[in-house]
């Protein structure tokens, strides 16, 4: 667990609330009490606490210092970070077996609100947060080690959740509060997989885009390379045709859905793609802003679901509008690496695997063999929910890396159990889907909604209603859920150059509707519709 910076902007923001609390429980004099943390801070030995864990770092961090990270694989690509509040600041390694253990952050800020929050990674990547038990983005450490792969699928995270919560207590003479995750990508089946195992861990999650039914995930990934072909392939196709002659075409089918022409299809449950448009001398078109029927034939297999040979779903079809990022991500010609490295290290233990090799045979080896039980794809989270845990997602319309349909597919799948109650499900799990985000961030749409635990300033108030953190927070401790998170599209996505439009984004099964009438970029042309339907 690492409170990130960004989660230290919000002890700050929720500190003009608590820190009268602060001052008069602890009745201390405020410049006092600073001299008093830090000496605290530098007296602690937090590695007395922890079985055999040794302590890499213990230091007091005041705010606005750029903090390098050299433990840090150079891979992680984040060699630094500016720290907003004062904050000591504690770094571990810990063993979970004789072959294994993570390095992990603990930051406790000088004012705090009582709160935990763990983060999580991306990829296979062992970086922030914790480690994951492994350094870098690389998985060739899963080789012939499983407890690396526990470290990875969860032990690494829930390990460092219970040292948090043990040491932050000794810290402050104050008992933990509530505690929160924020994650997304691996990062938000991480939370998802804890709920599922370890329910008590956390009170309030949000998981954004989710590698959940995580094996399935990776054989998709794994799947676009055999079917694009290398680059140097006949009918090959360049990323720039997926970017013009290909999106476009996905654009003239299914922008207009929602009735307004933006370049952002509001819901891709609605534009299912003919890709036959787009095969030259198509109705007799004369165009040359078109396909051979070969990379038809490629383009078809890209947006079909993914099936197995019975016609059963093995992962749903990609998000059209996602070829803008896909084009030179998973249809670029080149195998994909994180799947690469998980097929050759944990599923297969071949690390010259080719991964132009992979067929469904893989994608059944990888259900069957669950490393760790890493899928996280639970039916139900009954236990997380009984003892009142609040689960927020959000996923990317246009995600260029996990289908955002296949968060509707886990929303199903838990609605299942409850018989699409929809009161059951909104009591405890809800699903924002965010029309023209990326992969977890980024795009045309109004994507920014306090991702990365804070909402930029220039006006975007850190509470629920813009906040997909804050509005977790207001669920968790006063039961007021989100029924909709307000999102902000800045101006070439620089905040400094000021707000470009905000959206409304709507938990499943709404959906976001344009009311016909009034300026498609102000936030009163549209409304959450539920459509009755799933
Ligand atoms: C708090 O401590 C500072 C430094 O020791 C001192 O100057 C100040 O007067 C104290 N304030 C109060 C309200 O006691
Ligand atoms: C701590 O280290 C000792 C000696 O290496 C070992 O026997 C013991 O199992 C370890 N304990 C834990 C909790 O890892
Ligand atoms: C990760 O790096 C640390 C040093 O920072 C090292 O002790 C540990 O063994 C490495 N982990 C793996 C799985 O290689
Ligand atoms: C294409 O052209 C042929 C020959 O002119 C004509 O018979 C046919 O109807 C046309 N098809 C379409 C879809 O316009
Ligand atoms: C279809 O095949 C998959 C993979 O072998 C299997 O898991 C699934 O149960 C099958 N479904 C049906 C309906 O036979």
């Amino acid at each position: 667990m690492m409170l990130p910076v960004s989660h230290v902007v919000m002890a700050r923001t929720v500190w003009s609330l608590c820190m009268m609390h602060f001052i008069l429980a602890l009745g201390v004099n405020a410049s006092d009490n600073s001299v008093n943390f830090k000496t605290r801070c530098l007296a602690f030995k937090p590695e007395s606490y922890i079985s055999n864990a040794t302590l890499n770092r213990l230091e007091y961090v005041t705010a606005g210092t750029n903090l390098a990270f050299p433990d840090n694989d150079p891979s992680c690509g984040r060699a630094s970070q500016v720290v907003n509040v004062d904050l000591c600041r504690i770094a571990l390694s810990v063993p979970t077996s004789q072959r294994s253990g993570f390095n992990y952050e603990l930051w406790l800020p000088e004012t705090w609100n009582g709160r935990t929050l763990a983060t999580g990674n991306g990829g296979l990547d062992g970086c922030f947060g914790t480690n994951n038990g492994h350094n870098g983005t690389s998985g060739a450490a899963f080789y012939q080690n499983e407890d690396v792969v526990i470290d990875f699928s969860w032990r690494a995270l829930h390990t460092s959740v219970e040292i948090g919560k043990k040491l932050t207590p000794l810290m402050y003479d104050k008992k933990v509060g509530k505690s929160y995750y924020l994650g997304c990508s691996l990062g938000g089946r991480q939370g998802i997989g804890n709920a599922e195992k370890f329910p008590k861990d956390f009170d309030g999650i949000v998981a954004g885009a989710p590698a959940v039914d995580f094996n399935s995930l990776y054989s998709w990934r794994a799947s676009f390379f055999p079917i694009t072909g290398d680059t140097a392939s006949p009918g090959f196709i360049s990323p720039d045709t997926w970017k013009t002659t290909i999106h476009n075409e996905v654009l003239k089918q299914c922008d207009y859905i929602d009735g307004v022409e933006d370049g952002i299809i509001e819901d891709p449950i609605l534009c299912h793609v003919d890709t036959e448009r787009l095969l030259c001398g198509y109705s007799n078109s004369s165009s040359t802003d078109c396909l051979s029927a070969a990379q038809v034939k490629i383009v078809k297999a890209v947006y079909d679901d993914y099936l197995w040979p019975n016609g059963t779903l093995l992962y749903p079809r990609v998000n059209p509008g996602g070829e803008l990022l896909a084009a030179t991500g998973l249809y670029s010609g080149n195998p994909y690496a994180p799947s690469a490295d998980w097929f050759k290290y944990a599923i297969l233990g071949e690390p010259s695997w080719d991964p132009a090799t992979y067929t469904q045979d893989d994608a059944l080896l990888a259900i069957q063999k669950n490393p760790a039980g890493i899928a996280s794809w639970p039916s139900s989270l009954a236990a997380f929910q009984e003892q009142g845990g609040k689960l927020l997602s959000y996923h990317g319309q246009q995600d260029q890396q996990i289908s955002s349909l296949n968060s509707v597919r886990f929303w199903k799948r838990l609605a299942d159990e409850v018989d699409y109650d929809l009161e059951k499900m909104d009591a405890f799990y809800r699903l924002f889907r965010i029309p023209g985000m990326n992969h977890c961030a980024g795009g045309p749409g109004a994507w920014t909604v306090g991702q990365g635990g804070t909402t930029p300033a220039y006006g975007i108030p850190f509470d629920k209603d813009h906040n997909v953190l804050a509005a977790i927070v207001d669920w968790v401790e006063k039961g007021v859920a989100p029924d909709e998170i307000v999102g902000t599209k800045f101006v070439d996505d620089n905040v400094g150059a000021g707000i470009m439009y905000q959206h409304r984004h709507c938990r499943y099964p709404y959906r976001s509707t344009y009311s016909g009438i009034g300026d498609p970029l102000d936030i009163s042309s549209w409304n959450c519709v539920n459509f009755g339907g799933y």
